[in-house]
């Protein structure tokens, strides 16, 4: 059941990823220019900010699977409309509307994956979405590698359609999955929540679960409303590091590379666009690698540990991307191939700290009653945080380059300020970075209730 539910996961990266290789074809069939790109790319996420916005309600409405079931729909129709689009505007409003369904997928897949999982496991369940997420990422980069062909200006269509394929095992797989066994009994539909329920919990542990469940519901019943979570003091720091997390794993710049990497490799002097879309291939594949070994660590290193490794690493390959971009003229043909390393540096160092951190993050460190509320905060700001750097991208490269009189030294200027935003979240993370590895969630919301301050998190659970 994860695994069909996860596919949403999938969509969530083939839908974002495709746009990569898609741009250098669709700017010279429509003659864009950069800001006409960053248009497009933002408006998908855009649509994702509004996805994510509405489907937490939706979904408490009308039930996780028939909101999945819907997303399925809109990641269908919206790939076949990005691929006919005819028009500038036509690829906007379709970006816009596949956006949705990336927004509404981030939110309800994790969501029903935790919710039919039996508890032993769904830590691990849940994690596996991220790694979906880079996996779609990776087959949107080999398909778009496999249709694109310099001699044919309308290769970049074929790229959209391919997503036709994991939305339709989305819609089929999500059409004989049952509904939230917990969604059901906050329904008040208990004999069938218990029929599901029965398939995927231990016999041993089954009339516990039912009972847990029913405990969780009623406190969430009691949930605060949005505003008193606000007004509560110590809810400040968890507020702060879910809105915090998401800033510094996007403002580090990671979309840049995800989706405008074809883009970026033509500046850095690899010919033909094939070839940018090779280069960002293995872009996708060290991603997901490197992912696979965060599942390993995350719960060995523990949080801080993985932090201060991932965004020293995030700093010092940025540097290096930067110091390519500048010194390019004098550096020949080793230059690009040093461009390449250091985004792969680059990525294998956010793959195994910030990409899965952050998510872990957001669900941790909320208590019980305001998570679901909690965790969407987390997940907009991802979003938001998202738009503004792929929005403001390319923006950031014509300032320096105006700056700076040429377009690498204006492309290294926009590295720094990347690893800029990395050094600030080191200094950041020192003060703020709570340690929540092996703590109960109970413990995290005691210590926020005492006082305590996060950085201390993890320190004095033998205290409380
Ligand atoms: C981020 C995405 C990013 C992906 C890359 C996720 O954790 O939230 O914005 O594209 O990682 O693997």
């Amino acid at each position: 059941m994860a695994a069909v539910a996860a596919t949403g996961g999938l969509l969530f990266g083939f839908d974002t990823g495709v746009i990569s290789g898609a741009i250098p074809f669709m700017k010279l069939d429509f003659k864009l220019d950069d800001s006409q790109v960053e248009n497009i790319t933002t408006l998908g996420l855009i649509g994702a900010v509004v996805g994510a916005l509405v489907s937490g309600w939706v979904s408490d409405k009308a039930g996780r699977k028939n909101v999945i079931l819907v997303s399925a729909i809109v990641f269908l129709t919206g790939a076949l409309w990005c691929g006919f689009a005819t028009s500038i505007a036509s690829l906007l409003a379709a970006r816009f509307y596949l956006g949705l369904a990336i927004g509404i997928a981030s939110f309800a897949t994790p969501l029903y994956i935790a919710e039919i999982s039996p508890a032993k496991i769904r830590g691990t369940l849940v994690s596996m979405f991220q790694l979906l997420i880079t996996v779609g990422l990776l087959a949107a980069f080999l398909s778009d590698s496999f249709f694109a062909d310099n001699k044919n200006v309308s290769s970049w269509r074929p790229m959209f359609y391919v997503g036709v394929v994991p939305a339709l095992i989305l819609l089929i797989g999500m059409f004989f999955l049952p509904e939230s066994p917990r969604w059901l009994l906050s329904r008040g539909r208990e004999a069938e929540s218990r029929h599901i329920m029965e398939k995927t919990e231990d016999p041993s542990v089954l009339e516990s679960e039912m009972a847990r469940l029913k405990k969780d519901i009623l406190e969430a019943s009691q949930q605060m409303s949005f505003g008193e979570t606000f007004r509560q003091k110590w809810m400040v720091y968890p507020l702060m590091l879910a809105i915090c997390i998401m800033l510094f794993q996007q403002a580090v710049g990671i979309n840049t590379i995800i989706y405008y990497g074809p883009s970026i490799f033509l500046k850095a002097g690899f010919e033909g666009n094939e070839a940018a879309i090779m280069a960002s291939v293995s872009v996708g594949v060290i991603n997901v690698i490197f992912t696979i070994l965060s599942l390993f660590v995350i719960d060995k290193l523990g949080r801080r540990k993985l932090y201060f490794l991932g965004m020293g690493g995030i700093f010092v390959s940025l540097l290096l991307i930067a110091g390519c971009f500048a010194f390019l003229p004098h550096l020949g043909d080793f230059g690009r191939y040093a461009i390449v390393g250091a985004m792969l540096l680059y990525i294998a160092f956010f793959a195994v700290s910030m990409g899965p951190l952050a998510w872990v993050l957001i669900t941790e460190v909320f208590p019980m009653k305001v998570r679901g509320v909690g965790s969407s905060i987390g997940s907009l700001s991802n979003w938001l945080f998202n738009s503004i750097v792929v929005w403001t991208f390319f923006k950031v490269i014509k300032g320096f380059t105006s700056l700076l009189g040429s377009d690498d030294m204006g492309t290294a200027g926009a590295f720094c300020s990347f690893a800029l935003v990395a050094a600030i979240g080191l200094v950041w993370g020192i003060k703020f970075l709570p340690e929540t590895k092996g703590m109960s969630l109970e413990d995290i919301e005691k210590h926020w209730k005492n006082g305590g301050k996060p950085a201390d998190l993890g320190k004095q659970s033998a205290k409380i």
